[in-house]
């Protein structure tokens, strides 16, 4: 590094107070300004350099008022001392933000400074320059979606708690749409449309993502009917607890405690009458995950869903809360969801079994348009009879 005038002047300047016995023998002794006149100064360490903070830009960050000191032990002789100035850890004063990351994924993941730049804390720093180095593939997509001058990554997950997408509750992510998107409603082309906005994921008609998946999510039964009601009424990890005993929530259905769903295990659950108070509430969504948003024309297109065939259709979850608010899925035997009559008699996929006469029934009612606004509910009603009695 070739050595300024600027900076030999300070440095005699130093070194003449140090010898005189006028430096003072703590961080303290240089302030802000005086690391500012060296390090904030682009004739001396180039912009954007490792070496060089814009102080102006730090001066109007929260950090600024407790100076570069808070932070940086440096000595009177410093840089001659030759001695690295220590970094203070973030810890010492942001517990919060340390325990919220202690408690999700990014733990021994991601540390503070991979996202925040301590220097300019008051935004984040760029997303490819910070969530980008480790998902490159979400940020491009985001990048180059409607999302990138809109949201950012924050509006749909929380940075220090990060939660798995898989342990998320589905209407977890409505939610986050419906935040900023309010009005969408789609009632002018999508028949029983509050159905279906509880029903299947926004995320699975508007991104590119691929292939079908139903998670059947436990409600508390008074709350069945989604237009009376309009919400779900989702049944707690205490609220199981107190039906199960301390047998765990997942022995709700999974009788065996194998860790799967077989069908059978599901017809028990629906014909138990000790469980009248809970039922099972399906929402669909897609296979693979993307941050491409758009409108899609194939999703307008009732069969991608109804006439998506019984191959379609095998994959499918029951999900179960845990005391955190999140959750664990079980994977459900293959089939389950073709046998609607009997194994999953609060979700029918219209269009979409193995039996034919609700089937073509069902392909009837969508192809019939208006006929269907008469007959809305039908299946609810054609498989009500198998449902536990209120
Ligand atoms: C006289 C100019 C000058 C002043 C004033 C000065 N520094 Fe430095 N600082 C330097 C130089 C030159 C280096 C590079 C030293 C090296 O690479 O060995 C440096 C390096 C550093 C480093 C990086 C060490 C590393 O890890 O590589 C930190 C942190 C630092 N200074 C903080 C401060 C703080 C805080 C202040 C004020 C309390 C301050 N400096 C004041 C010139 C200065
Ligand atoms: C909130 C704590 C904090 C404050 C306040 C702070 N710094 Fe830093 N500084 C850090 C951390 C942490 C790093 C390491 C960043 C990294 O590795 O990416 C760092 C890095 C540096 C470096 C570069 C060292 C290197 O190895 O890259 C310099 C120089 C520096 N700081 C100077 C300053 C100056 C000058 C100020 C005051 C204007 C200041 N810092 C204020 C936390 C702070
Ligand atoms: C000496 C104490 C101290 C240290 C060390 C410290 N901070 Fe801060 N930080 C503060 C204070 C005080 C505030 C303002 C109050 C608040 O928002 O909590 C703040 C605010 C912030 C903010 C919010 C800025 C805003 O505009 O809302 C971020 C982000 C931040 N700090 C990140 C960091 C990171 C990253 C580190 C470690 C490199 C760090 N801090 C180290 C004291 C500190
Ligand atoms: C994975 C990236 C990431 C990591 C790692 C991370 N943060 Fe953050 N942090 C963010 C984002 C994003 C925000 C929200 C910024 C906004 O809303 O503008 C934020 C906000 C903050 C805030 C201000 C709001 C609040 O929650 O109080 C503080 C303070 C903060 N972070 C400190 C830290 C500290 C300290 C660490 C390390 C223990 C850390 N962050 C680790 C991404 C991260
Ligand atoms: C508009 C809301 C939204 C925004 C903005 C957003 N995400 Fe996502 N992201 C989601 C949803 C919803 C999922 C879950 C997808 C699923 O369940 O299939 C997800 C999943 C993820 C995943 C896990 C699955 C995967 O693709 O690996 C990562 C990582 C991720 N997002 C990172 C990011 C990053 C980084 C940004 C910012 C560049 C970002 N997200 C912005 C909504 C968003
Ligand atoms: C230093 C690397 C790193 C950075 C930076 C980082 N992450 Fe992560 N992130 C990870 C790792 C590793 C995981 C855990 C992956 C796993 O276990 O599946 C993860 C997980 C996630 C997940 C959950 C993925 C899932 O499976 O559903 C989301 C969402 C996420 N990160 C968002 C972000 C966002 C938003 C940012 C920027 C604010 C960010 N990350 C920055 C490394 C990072
Ligand atoms: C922070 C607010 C915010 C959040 C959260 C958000 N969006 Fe957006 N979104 C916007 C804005 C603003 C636009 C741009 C509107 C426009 O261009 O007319 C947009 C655009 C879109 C578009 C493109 C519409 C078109 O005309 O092509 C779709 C689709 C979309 N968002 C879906 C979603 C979904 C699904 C989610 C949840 C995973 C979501 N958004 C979350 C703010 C948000
Ligand atoms: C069954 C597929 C489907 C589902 C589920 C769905 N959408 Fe849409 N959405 C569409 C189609 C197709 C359009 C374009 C036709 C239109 O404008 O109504 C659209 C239009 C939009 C638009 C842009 C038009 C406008 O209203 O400004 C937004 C924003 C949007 N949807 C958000 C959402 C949100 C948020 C959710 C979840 C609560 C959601 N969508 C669920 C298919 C769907
Ligand atoms: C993204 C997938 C998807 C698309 C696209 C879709 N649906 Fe649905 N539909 C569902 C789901 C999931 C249900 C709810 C099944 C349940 O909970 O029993 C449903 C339920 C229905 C029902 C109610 C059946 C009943 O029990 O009363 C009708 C009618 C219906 N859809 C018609 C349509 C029509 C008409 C279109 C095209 C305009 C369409 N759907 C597009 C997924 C979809």
């Amino acid at each position: 590094m070739v050595l300024k005038a600027k900076f030999l002047i300070i440095c005699i300047f130093g070194f003449t107070m140090s010898v005189a016995g006028i430096g003072i023998n703590s961080s303290s002794a240089m302030e802000t300004d005086e690391c500012l006149e060296c390090h904030g100064d682009s004739s001396f360490f180039d912009e954007g350099g490792p070496l060089y903070v814009d102080g102006v830009q730090f001066a109007s960050t929260k950090h600024a008022e407790d100076g570069c000191g808070s932070c940086h032990y440096v000595t009177d002789d410093h840089p001659d001392d030759g001695v690295q100035p220590e970094k203070e850890s973030c810890d010492m004063c942001h517990e919060d933000a340390v325990d919220e990351l202690a408690r999700g994924l990014h733990a021994g993941n991601a540390e503070c400074i991979d996202c925040h730049d301590p220097h300019a804390v008051q935004g984040l720093k760029s997303p490819d320059e910070s969530c980008g180095m480790c998902h490159d593939e979400a940020v491009e997509e985001y990048l180059n979606s409607h999302h990138s001058k809109n949201a950012v990554c924050s509006d749909c997950h929380s940075p220090h708690k990060v939660i798995s997408h898989l342990e998320t509750s589905d209407f977890e992510k409505n939610k986050q749409c419906i935040a900023c998107h309010e009005g969408a409603g789609h009632s002018e082309w999508l028949l029983r449309n509050k159905l279906h906005m509880q029903a299947t994921t926004c995320i699975s008609c508007h991104t590119d993502s691929k292939g079908i998946v139903v998670t059947m999510y436990i409600e508390k039964r008074e709350d069945v009917e989604p237009d009376k009601k309009g919400g779900i009424a989702l049944a707690t990890y205490r609220d199981l607890t107190q039906l199960v005993g301390d047998k765990g929530v997942q022995s709700l259905i999974d009788a065996n405690g194998d860790g799967f769903i077989a069908t059978a295990e599901l017809k028990e659950f629906n014909g138990n009458s000790k469980y009248d108070s809970v039922g099972l509430w399906g929402v669909l969504s897609t296979k693979t995950s993307s941050h491409v948003y758009g409108v899609f024309e194939d999703r307008r297109d009732c069969s991608f869903c109804h006439a998506a065939g019984p191959k379609a259709m095998q994959t499918c979850y029951v999900a179960f809360p845990n005391q955190d608010g999140t959750f664990s899925k079980l994977a459900v035997e293959e089939g389950a969801l073709l046998d609607p009559l009997f194994a999953t008699p609060d979700f029918y996929m219209v269009g979409s079994t193995r039996n034919n006469i609700l089937s073509i029934l069902g392909l009837l009612i969508i192809a019939g348009g208006l006929g269907a606004a008469s007959l809305h509910g039908t299946f609810r009603i054609l498989t009500r009879k198998n449902r536990r009695k209120h």
